[in-house]
């Protein structure tokens, strides 16, 4: 009776699609074996760290008993990680950018909650294109703001332009986009960047406040064919960089990612006090300490990116041959195809019942879809071939 809030006991019970799917096979595995299902429910990345990152934490164990070693320190961050961020960043980004412009977090997740929570006041309104990552939903409404999500174009999931103009109103504070994006697969181009970038700078001056445009990235690290991420921190002065080490260096239980500023922003010193404000006051205090020194040691190293794409690739074969359609990712390791039959829901059951997990696409706000995460061994996914083929049969 009355234990807890509103929001939460009306959420607790729900979950999320991932997690049911997850659930679901764990269930699945203990009874018909391990191996007997082909889980694609997860993003959680199973490729081992690049091998500095266990060379750091022996060399830090060798150092661990001094005074201070896991002590607090400063809330943006230690001092020269940042300023090493700050130098990968100016070159990854393409703008000169300095300590003072970056902040470490608590994953990307912590980042967004610590930039939403400098910026949004109550009733204010966050808007994302759909499909999207659940999650941001409740992180908007963390710090008493609304969610919603603008459509994209059809069977492309490129940024409708227009559906932004007609859905932005007075209280829209921030814009999440995701590129490469989580569950499409789709890397936003130059030019709708910067035609969203214009709008976003007419609608803020109309208006005398900005409108933030975050730009939630963890898989910049990971697209294929010669594509590339455009960056927002030169287009718009509003931009903020969330990101994190969770995909590009396979950590993402150590929960280290960071924000960056755009050098547009003549106020910027401004924005990160109140970043690193909010990265107190939410409790984070501070990013892990292991976290940070194993960032700056990596800074520019990734997991073998070619392991993903040939495991896109086997997976778009699979696909192609039992008649799915799909849009080829261009980054990130899902695929989004459309449900044969349209009912997303009805056709990931008829896939749990053949031992393959696959989320539904309305988790994401995009029904009609679902999305497959190919973050597993390539045996597991030609071993999922046969079950993909009947399930589009039936
Ligand atoms: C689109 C997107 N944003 C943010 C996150 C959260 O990442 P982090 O572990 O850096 O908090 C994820 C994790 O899967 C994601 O897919």
């Amino acid at each position: 009776m009355g234990l807890l809030s509103g929001f939460i006991s009306e959420n607790v019970g729900k979950g999320s699609m991932i997690r049911a799917m997850f659930e679901a096979g764990a269930a699945l595995k203990k009874e018909h074996g391990e191996d007997a299902v082909c889980d694609f429910s997860l993003g959680n990345p199973d490729l081992p760290p690049p091998d500095i990152v266990a060379q750091t934490l022996r060399d830090f164990a060798d150092r661990a008993g001094r005074p201070f070693s896991l002590g607090y320190m400063p809330n943006a961050g230690h001092p020269r990680a940042r300023a090493a961020l700050a130098r990968h960043l100016s070159a990854e980004q393409g703008v000169p950018l300095e300590a003072g412009d970056v902040i470490f977090t608590c994953g990307a997740a912590g980042g967004i909650n610590v930039l939403l929570r400098a910026v949004l006041d109550p009733g204010d309104e966050v808007l994302a294109p759909a499909p999207c990552f659940v999650e941001y939903g409740f992180y908007a409404a963390n710090h008493g703001a609304s969610f919603r999500t603008v459509p994209t174009l059809p069977d492309t999931f490129s940024l409708d332009i227009d559906a932004f103009d007609a859905a932005i109103g007075p209280k829209t504070r921030a814009v999440i986009l995701n590129s490469p994006n989580n569950p499409t697969g789709q890397v936003y181009g130059k030019e709708e960047l910067a035609e969203l970038s214009s709008l976003l700078e007419k609608k803020s001056a109309a208006r005398g406040r900005p409108i933030f445009l975050i730009s939630d990235e963890p898989y910049r690290f990971l697209t294929y064919d010669g594509v590339e991420t455009p960056s927002l921190l030169g287009l718009y002065p509003y931009a903020v960089v969330a990101s994190s080490f969770s995909k590009n260096l396979s950590l993402p239980g150590e929960r280290i990612g960071y924000l960056a500023l755009s050098p547009l922003l003549g106020e910027r010193a401004r924005l990160m006090d109140g970043l690193t404000l909010s990265n107190r006051i939410l409790g984070f205090v501070n990013a892990p300490v292991l976290g940070q020194m194993l960032a700056a040691k990596a800074l520019g190293l990734s997991v073998d990116t070619e392991i993903y794409k040939s495991r896109r690739d086997l997976m778009a074969g699979i696909l192609t041959d039992a008649g799915y359609e799909f849009l080829m990712p261009k980054g990130a390791f899902y695929f989004f195809p459309k449900a044969p039959g349209g009912d997303d829901l009805a056709f990931t059951e008829k896939l749990r019942k053949l031992l393959v997990l696959a989320v539904p696409g309305s988790g994401f706000a995009g029904p009609g879809y679902f999305r497959l995460a190919y973050c597993v061994d390539g045996k597991v996914i030609a071993r999922a071939a046969e079950a993909l083929k009947k399930a589009r049969a039936v």
